[in-house]
């Protein structure tokens, strides 16, 4: 991170719009003159532009009882009506909303009526399921359209989704499951992933075995979408080919209108404990900051650019600007099933030459892969259709940005780095292209009616130059409205520690710069950050005791070239595993537990076996030091450690493995 720090620090190359983008840009700088002016008007005025209410609201924020916020509650929509029906009313019903393209190489373009029809079937089938409002449905499907059905068609009935990542196992599907009492799962048989068909409906099997404990199982229903053509189990009664029963169902759905404050969604990220949190967003708030910021911060022009946002839906990332936001202001765009490299290292640029893509975007990450292949692979396509290019997940290097702007951008496009998280549902700190001379590595500014703060540990704004803690000083229409049925938790994680000022604490270091620019600097809790996904420490450490051989382990993310950060894990075996087991393959098949515990993504880097862990003298496990360790630097202050031999045990220890 230090060395981050310090490349962040000197960079001070700065890139103005050209003319012509800025002339043609939709946004334009009275939005952030009439957000300071009056943001609640701000937002209500949006709301009202941007979303088709079938009930006008007239109260905006209710902020009498914090945290706990409404926005805009007396009004009445359909999330899926203004994502749908409105633009078909509109006569553009014969627009392309999805250009799909399978791994495997097949293609489906659906137009918004197509879209609008689908989805209304689905809707019957659900409400004859007996889904009705605010009950939870779970989806875990590969990014195939039926992906984006399935949710828009959740929310047409005024249920709630709970979108769980494909690469995600059965346990955490299950716990998913049950910490939501999902009534219906809808799954694939499959999808494509690295050439080959991934099954999925296995994992949901597994999820709902019988526990044995006499538990009553939520689950009622599972629809299943035929993809990957592979051979799945049947559970008559319960399991539902999608096949068989959406054609089969009615293409006109009225859609009812439901309260602004009517749950949408549920999605699961990681904390600073074990547990997953459940994080709820509500419906008339959510859209229309997913909305507003997807017009305004992606330069939309819904009747000539083509967008792709790279995004599983699985991740918040997929929710707004896959699923909502785009779908919302009537965009085409593009969605690829599968891996960026298959069945070669140029499939993505391949897809933005193919479909002549506006608006790329992505992760840091990606990019950095990418630049490891070379610049020759997408130099053999034609990118020029590229006008706007986006980050998001984790902070980008300068280094990254640059070869973004030179390679993919053609030196033309502006970039914005945008940050936000699962809570905040919606972007909050971007540039607006047209309007920011954008600075490499920095996210620089609030987007209009959001303000944001970098504080000191006692609330205080920190001067321009200084670091700080990054807060949300005032309420915005698509903040969480709580942790699923654990508003403690709400309360405890992101406002009391603050809870003086009244801010919503991100859990992000920040700084200033000089300009006031916001450069984000990484999470200050135990959430690791690996390819632009959220990962707990304490998730993957009580997945790790839970193998027999474990007595003890302590994770912690390390700085890594490729995915930002990886996890790195300590542990110690259990004396009575030592006596009967050798330590062979130990590390290995650590690794692959924790990968079919909680997913792939979650697989350490490295596991290092280890007689002991630095500990201070109440017991708190210093994992600073181990980071230390794993980064291979000289270890750190360890005088508050109750034996200060330690870690010269541990490095001894690691030194050997590596
Ligand atoms: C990090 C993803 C720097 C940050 C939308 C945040 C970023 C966490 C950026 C949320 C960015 C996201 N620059 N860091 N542009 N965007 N982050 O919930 O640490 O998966 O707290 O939401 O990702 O991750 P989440």
């Amino acid at each position: 991170m230090s060395t981050q720090i310090d490349h962040l620090m000197n960079e001070t190359r700065k890139f103005a719009p050209s003319v012509e983008f800025a002339a043609g840009a939709v946004a334009t700088p009275d939005l952030y003159e009439s957000a300071h002016a009056n943001r609640e008007e701000f937002w209500a005025s949006q709301a009202r532009e941007l979303l088709h209410w079938h009930t006008p609201f007239e109260h905006v924020l209710d902020w009498s009882n914090p945290p706990f916020a409404t926005w805009f509650a007396d009004g009445e929509l359909n999330v899926a009506y203004n994502c749908l029906d409105r633009h078909v009313a509109a006569g553009n019903g014969d627009r392309v909303a999805l250009l799909w393209e399978g791994e495997n190489g097949d293609e489906r373009r659906i137009t918004y009526a197509e879209l609008t029809a689908e989805v209304s079937r689905v809707a019957h089938v659900l409400e004859d399921l007996g889904i009705t409002v605010n009950d939870r449905v779970a989806i875990y499907l590969p990014m195939i359209p039926e992906a984006i059905v399935a949710m828009l068609a959740v929310a047409r009935v005024g249920a709630v989704h709970s979108v769980v990542f494909g690469g995600f196992s059965a346990d955490s599907l299950r716990a998913r499951i049950d910490d939501a009492g999902a009534k219906v799962v809808i799954t694939a048989d499959g999808g494509y992933r690295k050439g080959k068909v991934s099954a999925l409906k296995p994992a949901v099997d597994m999820a709902l075995a019988d526990r044995g404990n006499g538990e009553q199982e939520s689950v009622e229903h599972v629809l299943v979408v035929k993809r990957g053509g592979n051979e799945v189990e049947w559970h008559e009664g319960r399991d539902l080919w999608w096949h068989d029963v959406v054609p089969a169902a009615s293409d006109e759905h009225t859609a009812k209108a439901f309260p602004a404050e009517t749950p949408l969604f549920i999605l699961y990220t990681s904390g600073t404990t074990g547990k997953p949190k459940g994080i709820v967003h509500t419906s008339g708030g959510y859209l229309t900051q997913a909305a507003f910021t997807h017009l305004n911060v992606f330069d939309l022009k819904p009747e000539t650019d083509v967008y792709w946002c790279t995004a599983d839906v699985g991740w918040i990332t997929g929710h707004s600007y896959v699923a909502y936001g785009p779908l919302a202001n009537g965009a085409t765009q593009v969605i690829y099933e599968g891996t960026p490299d298959t069945p070669h290292p140029g499939r993505w640029w391949e897809i933005v030459e193919k479909y002549r893509v506006t608006t790329l975007y992505t992760a840091p990450t990606a990019i950095r892969s990418f630049m490891k292949i070379g610049r020759h692979v997408p130099q053999k396509f034609d990118l020029s259709s590229l006008r706007l290019l986006g980050s998001v997940g984790e902070p980008i290097n300068p280094e990254a940005w640059m070869w973004y702007r030179s390679v993919i951008g053609t030196d033309l496009a502006p970039i914005v780095d945008t940050w936000w998280q699962t809570e905040t549902g919606a972007i909050m700190i971007s540039a607006l292209p047209g309007i920011t001379a954008t600075k490499p590595g920095s996210a620089q500014v609030a987007v209009p009616g959001v303000s944001i703060e970098v504080v000191n540990e006692a609330g205080e704004t920190v001067a321009n130059g200084d670091g700080g803690l990054l807060v949300v000083t005032e309420p915005w229409p698509s903040m969480l409205r709580g942790i699923w049925g654990d508003p403690d938790r709400f309360v405890e994680t992101y406002w009391e520690k603050f809870a003086a000022q009244g801010y919503y604490f991100a859990g992000d270091g920040a700084r200033r710069d000089e300009d006031g620019d916001i450069w984000l600097l990484g999470r200050v809790d135990d959430v690791m950050n690996v390819s632009g996904h959220r990962l707990s420490t304490a998730e993957i450490e009580s997945a790790l005791v839970a193998h027999e051989a474990t007595a003890e382990a302590a994770v912690v993310g390390a700085h890594d070239e490729a995915t930002g950060q990886a996890v790195v894990a300590f542990v110690i075996i259990k004396q009575s595993y030592l006596e009967a087991h050798s330590l062979d393959g130990l590390a290995g098949a650590l690794r692959a537990w924790v990968g079919e515990q909680i997913g792939p993504i979650a697989r350490p880097r490295d596991v290092y076996i280890v007689a002991e862990l630095p500990k201070t003298r109440s017991g708190k496990i210093m994992r600073r030091l181990l980071r230390d360790v794993a980064e291979g630097h000289e270890v750190g202050d360890t005088t508050t450690l109750a034996d200060t031999m330690v870690m010269a045990t541990i490095k001894g220890q690691v030194t050997k493995a590596k």
